[in-house]
């Protein structure tokens, strides 16, 4: 981001769908239930943190699901951008072995009618968690397919009813330098806020993230609760959040404040706008070797293109 150029990638491996069922068929079967059991990590598993299922995960709409073959638990973790634990890819997975994901508490506060904190528990009951599979397209022109759980941000929003004055939504992360060294560094201003507009933000696709692989999130991954805006360049998908903010006026999120001419609010996925330090128009897939032409809002447009009807999106980046 900021920062590093497009990295090229090692092609390895790409789960196909009916690997990844067997897989599941080992994860929720009599090694899952070990894990739970015992409390302790899943033989082989690469970090600390307990796999924990998701009790009654069910699949997505069509609409909410793409047909690709996924990227593999190993590359969805250890492939990340989450700079409260470090800058390399390769930091988070490293560095957040320890975090401690529970108690956790999202307060959810600002124009809104009915002010609420909300438990970790309560928001894995909030509504019924949905497998999606969504593409991830990251800023830096890479992308992954991932199965994601949750469910829309919209079951959230609606609880809180919020007012006529609503026309901007804050997610924040964790602000915790004990816990999180890569805040230690001035790299950004912590805490990571990024924004999205009303619409956006109670567009059916956008993902309350509780988990991935059928898992509870992983700590690399935004555990325990994080933001999925499939349409957008991944910085938009904040992680560890603890505040959803409702306002009047358009948030100054962490990479406006930090490069104002490279990060703009909206930061949809666009092939024709390229980033002043390198072309938008093709990314690579982790885990393959030639390049892909990069889709108008990564894919989505038939379901979100309507919500920038009339705007210049060249200027409104
Ligand atoms: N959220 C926080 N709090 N801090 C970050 O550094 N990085 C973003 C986003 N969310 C980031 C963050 C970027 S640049 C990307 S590409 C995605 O997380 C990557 O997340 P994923 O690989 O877990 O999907």
């Amino acid at each position: 981001m900021l920062i590093k150029r497009p990295d090229d990638v090692r092609p390895s491996e790409i789960t196909p769908r009916s690997v990844y069922e067997d897989r599941r068929q080992f994860l929720f079967g009599a090694a899952g239930a070990l894990a739970l059991a015992g409390g302790g990590a899943l033989p082989g598993a690469a970090h600390a943190q307990v796999r924990e299922k998701i009790a009654g995960l069910r699949p997505a709409p069509a609409a909410y699901t793409v047909k690709e073959p996924l990227n593999t638990y190993e590359q969805i973790t250890s492939y990340v951008n989450f700079y409260e634990f470090g800058t390399d890819k390769s930091d988070p997975l490293r560095n957040s072995k320890n975090f401690r994901t529970r108690p956790w508490t999202v307060e959810v506060d600002g124009e809104v009618r009915k002010p609420r904190t909300f438990g970790i528990d309560d928001l894995l009951k909030l509504a019924p968690v949905e497998e999606r599979i969504y593409r991830l397209r990251c800023v830096e022109a890479w992308s992954m397919i991932v199965p994601w759980a949750g469910y829309s941000l919209s079951e959230l929003i609606r609880q809180v009813e919020p007012t006529a004055n609503a026309k901007f939504v804050e997610f924040h992360t964790l602000h915790d330098p004990k816990q999180m060294p890569g805040q230690k560094d001035p790299v950004l201003q912590w805490p990571y806020v990024e924004g999205l507009r009303i619409d956006e933000a109670m567009h059916p696709l956008t993902l309350l993230g509780l988990g991935l692989y059928g898992e509870l999130l992983p700590n690399p991954n935004g555990a325990p609760v994080r933001l999925v805006v499939p349409w957008k360049y991944g910085f938009k998908s904040g992680k560890s959040i603890v505040r959803i903010r409702f306002v009047e006026k358009m948030p100054t999120t962490a990479w406006m404040r930090s490069a104002p001419n490279e990060y703009g609010f909206y930061s949809n996925v666009n092939p024709k706008v390229d980033h002043p330090r390198w072309s938008q128009a093709r990314e690579r897939r982790i885990g393959e070797f030639l390049k892909r032409e990069t889709l108008m809002f990564n894919g989505y447009a038939e379901q979100v293109a309507s919500l920038y009807t009339g705007m210049d999106l060249r200027k409104q980046f």
